[in-house]
């Protein structure tokens, strides 16, 4: 069945305009359809409040000024099993892991660091519904899947 994840090509990735456009066409090449597609900017306190659960963590402030730094662009995409799908493109979040176990993955490729590691995905079906809610509270997820 069809399934929709939130992918979203962080600042860092976005300021390469080569970088950016790679990715695009890696998520075509990899046959999910892009069901909404937006740039935007965050404010500090989306970056908080979207991180919230890593409030605690050591890298908490670093990932909150990065994540607000400038442009990102946000998608809804989908395909079968579109959250395993697009985590696998990116591989694991630590750079030096990916580069490791996955050296063909995305933040292999374009990571810089822990934290700028190019790219954001749903981990599970639950964050994926909260996240695209959180980047695109006009879109009916439901009504959607109906359609489908
Ligand atoms: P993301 O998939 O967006 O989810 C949480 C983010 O926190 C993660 O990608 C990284 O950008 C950042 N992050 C996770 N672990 C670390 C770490 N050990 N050091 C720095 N940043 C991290």
């Amino acid at each position: 069945a069809l399934q929709l994840t939130l992918a979203v090509i962080k600042p860092d990735a976005i300021a390469h305009p080569l970088m950016s456009e790679a990715l695009h066409q890696t998520i075509l090449d990899n046959n999910f359809a892009i069901v909404r597609c937006k740039d935007l900017v965050w404010r500090k306190q989306d970056s908080e409040r979207f991180y919230a659960e890593h409030s605690d963590r050591f890298f908490y402030q670093r990932l909150v000024e990065f994540m607000s730094s400038g442009p990102m662009r946000a998608y809804i995409l989908a395909r079968e099993d579109a959250i395993r799908h697009w985590r696998d493109l990116m591989g694991p979040t630590k750079v030096f892991q990916a580069r490791y176990t996955s050296p063909a993955s995305i933040r292999a490729r374009f990571g810089l660091t822990d934290t700028r590691n190019t790219t954001h995905g749903s981990d599970s079906i639950e964050s994926a519904l909260r996240e695209i809610h959180f980047f695109f509270p006009d879109f009916n997820v439901e009504q959607w899947i109906e359609k489908e």
